[in-house]
């Protein structure tokens, strides 16, 4: 195969890294954009030298010159533009959060076998260094059985625009739980090995959006009424079927004493460790010892740290996917169940 012709479908903030990080492959190009937004849609054209350019994401999947599909769209459209570039033969990547909800991920899945097509969720957080390392040294066994951990990614005030897709259940299907919350969870079961969920027991909340407080930066989409009916703080216990647990918590507003943090913690029988800062906590070899030690000399599976190079790769057959389309199912369903439980004040049972 030649240079492979990718088409980006949504020219908002996201896609910018988006066309960048699939440029940085050798053997793959941003070739053509989608978006309703005629301002975004050229913004981008020009500033990555995009040839077609098409105001309809349709049409761009009705393109036959295209190979392959990087989609950064509201939530809502996640689902039904893979599911129609699949169907239409194209690779797909997608930005996180997978979908509204489990059954149109599994919908997609089905669609990518049926087509033989490479679908991916980049998900970033597994590329960082730190995320790679902490990876070889939980696979090797170096923490033992891990049998808990803290996934969190909590803001001050960091919600995205008020009145954006982000901030309307309809378009984005939930809050900060399915914006950030999301990618801490991933790389949480990622870091863990560990995509058995059987048990959600979550409670979200919305305590400032709809009150007009805590909006930050984030968020380039046009801006209608300023609706804020998502969770602005999310927080769940999850158990796997080998009996370990995850706390798992977010915010997009949230009084506390920083600005914003985000990390992975975990617990095992022989050691804890957390991605940020990369560090793993153990016993020292002389008795009343304790060490706190950056991992040193780990060689990491992806040394680029690209989702995109990773997907264009798979397409090729030149490497493994850093994330498989059944690991994202499992945190989807774990998302649903953190909005049923919150919702009915029980726990869920994950199948
Ligand atoms: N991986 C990450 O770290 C990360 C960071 C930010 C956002 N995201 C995800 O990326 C996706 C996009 O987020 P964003 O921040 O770029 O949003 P954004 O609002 O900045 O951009 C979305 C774009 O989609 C366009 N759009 C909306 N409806 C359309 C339609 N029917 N046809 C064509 N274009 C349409 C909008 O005009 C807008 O330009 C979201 O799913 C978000 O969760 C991921």
């Amino acid at each position: 195969m030649g240079t492979l012709q990718v088409g980006m479908i949504g020219a908002g903030a996201i896609a910018n890294s988006h066309c960048d990080g699939i440029n940085k492959h050798p053997q793959a190009k941003v070739v053509a954009v989608a978006d309703t937004s005629k301002e975004r849609v050229t913004a981008l054209a020009v500033k990555f030298n995009i040839a077609k350019v098409y105001a309809k994401w349709e049409e761009l999947v009705a393109d036959r010159d295209i190979d392959a599909v990087s989609i950064a769209l509201p939530n809502a459209l996640h689902a039904p533009v893979a599911l129609a570039a699949l169907k239409a033969g194209k690779h797909v990547i997608l930005d996180k959060p997978f979908a509204m909800n489990q059954k149109e991920a599994t919908a997609v899945i089905a669609a990518a076998k049926k087509a033989h097509k490479t679908f991916m969720l980049g998900m970033n957080q597994r590329f960082s260094r730190e995320a790679q390392t902490l990876k070889v040294v939980a696979s090797r066994g170096d923490l033992g059985e891990i049998y808990h951990a803290k996934a969190y990614w909590l803001r001050r005030t960091g919600s995205p625009k008020f009145g954006t897709w982000f901030t309307r259940k309809d378009l984005s299907g939930g809050g900060c739980l399915l914006d950030i919350g999301v990618h801490m969870l991933d790389l949480c079961l990622h870091l863990m090995g560990n995509f058995k969920p059987v048990a959600v027991s979550g409670a979200t909340y919305t305590k400032f959006g709809h009150r007009g407080i805590g909006e930050g930066g984030w968020g380039m989409s046009d801006r209608g009424a300023p609706v804020f009916d998502v969770d602005d703080f999310a927080t769940a216990l999850i158990k796997f079927q080998n009996g370990a647990t995850v706390e798992l918590n977010s915010s997009w507003v949230l009084h506390m004493d920083q600005p914003n943090k985000n990390n992975v913690e975990l617990f095992g029988a022989d050691g804890g460790a957390s991605v940020n800062p990369l560090r793993v906590f153990r016993f020292g070899k002389n008795k009343g010892e304790y060490e706190v030690v950056e991992p040193q000399n780990v060689k990491i599976a992806y040394p680029h740290m690209n989702r995109f190079v990773n997907w264009v790769d798979v397409i090729l057959s030149n490497d493994k996917p850093m994330c498989t389309p059944d690991e994202s199912l499992a945190v989807q369903k774990i998302l649903d169940a953190v909005y049923l439980s919150s919702k009915s004040g029980k726990e869920v049972r994950i199948k």
